[in-house]
């Protein structure tokens, strides 16, 4: 079931959901080479206390992290750890999820950690423009379907593969919420969008295929071919108008 929100309620999530982006640009200049992602985790979990918001990831089915991060082949879900030590030139993927006053915020960015491949920056770029390019679906009277093409398409048009695994989804009171948000599909399909519906569209993009494995931890999801991959997410509403990125700093 689709739940729509209320403009009040589309107010209190847009609290949760720009904390949720402070905590993302705040993990984003903690980067260093040379520290775990455990001690990254740990930075990401005060933040997020500090402004008052829970990390609700932490604990989520088990998950044993504030944030999820994923280096390199690692696609999404990473477990923070001490044995994981960022280097120059990996690509860092940080997915974080805060909830305030009862609603949940939910945004991810892939990190340069100081120079990295060309191959890295285009995948980076790409990841991120398709990103945009399934928001700009994201208007009344499109379907879901739309947002997913468009994803696809534009990943598909430049030589990447989008994972069909694991896709967008509803947000509210809860992380995860009707309807299902995948990053493939054919448009003019799935629920009609209505102002009020929110939504997480999250590209996940490997280089050289698109299947995942999951690694021995049974939670960190890698690019099968070890190759890499990236992952960059906005949470939106559905409005009137434009649609509204409530994963943004400030409104
Ligand atoms: N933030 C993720 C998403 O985009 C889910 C987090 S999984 C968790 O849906 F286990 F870390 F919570
Ligand atoms: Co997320
Ligand atoms: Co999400």
């Amino acid at each position: 079931m689709i739940k729509i929100k209320s403009s009040a309620e589309i107010q209190k999530m847009l609290k949760a959901n720009e904390i949720a982006a402070q905590a993302l640009s705040f993990a984003g200049r903690s980067i260093k080479a040379g520290m775990s992602t455990y001690e990254l985790d740990k930075l990401i979990h005060d933040f997020i206390v500090g402004k008052g918001a829970i990390p609700s990831s932490l604990g989520y089915c088990g998950f044993k992290g504030s944030a999820c991060i994923s280096v390199n082949e690692e696609l999404i879900h990473g477990v923070p750890s001490k044995k994981k030590i960022i280097r120059e030139g990996d690509i860092v993927s940080v997915d974080l999820t805060t909830l305030f006053d009862g609603w949940q915020g939910d945004n991810a960015r892939t990190f340069k950690v100081g120079a990295v491949s060309p191959e890295a920056e285009r995948l980076l770029k790409v990841t991120e423009e398709a990103l945009y390019k399934g928001i700009e679906q994201a208007v009344p009277g499109n379907r879901i379907g739309d947002i997913s093409n468009a994803v696809q398409t534009y990943v598909e048009a430049n030589g990447y593969h989008v994972v069909r695994k694991y896709i967008g989804h509803g947000i509210g009171t809860e992380m995860h919420e009707d309807p299902e948000v995948p990053n493939f599909g054919k448009p003019g399909r799935g629920p009609r969008l209505v102002p009020g519906m929110t939504i997480c569209i999250e590209p996940m993009v490997n280089s050289t295929t698109p299947e995942v494995n999951v690694l021995g931890d049974k939670w960190t999801v890698v690019e099968a071919n070890g190759n890499l991959s990236a992952h960059f997410e906005h949470c939106i509403a559905i409005t009137n108008d434009k649609p509204l990125i409530m994963t943004l700093e400030s409104h």
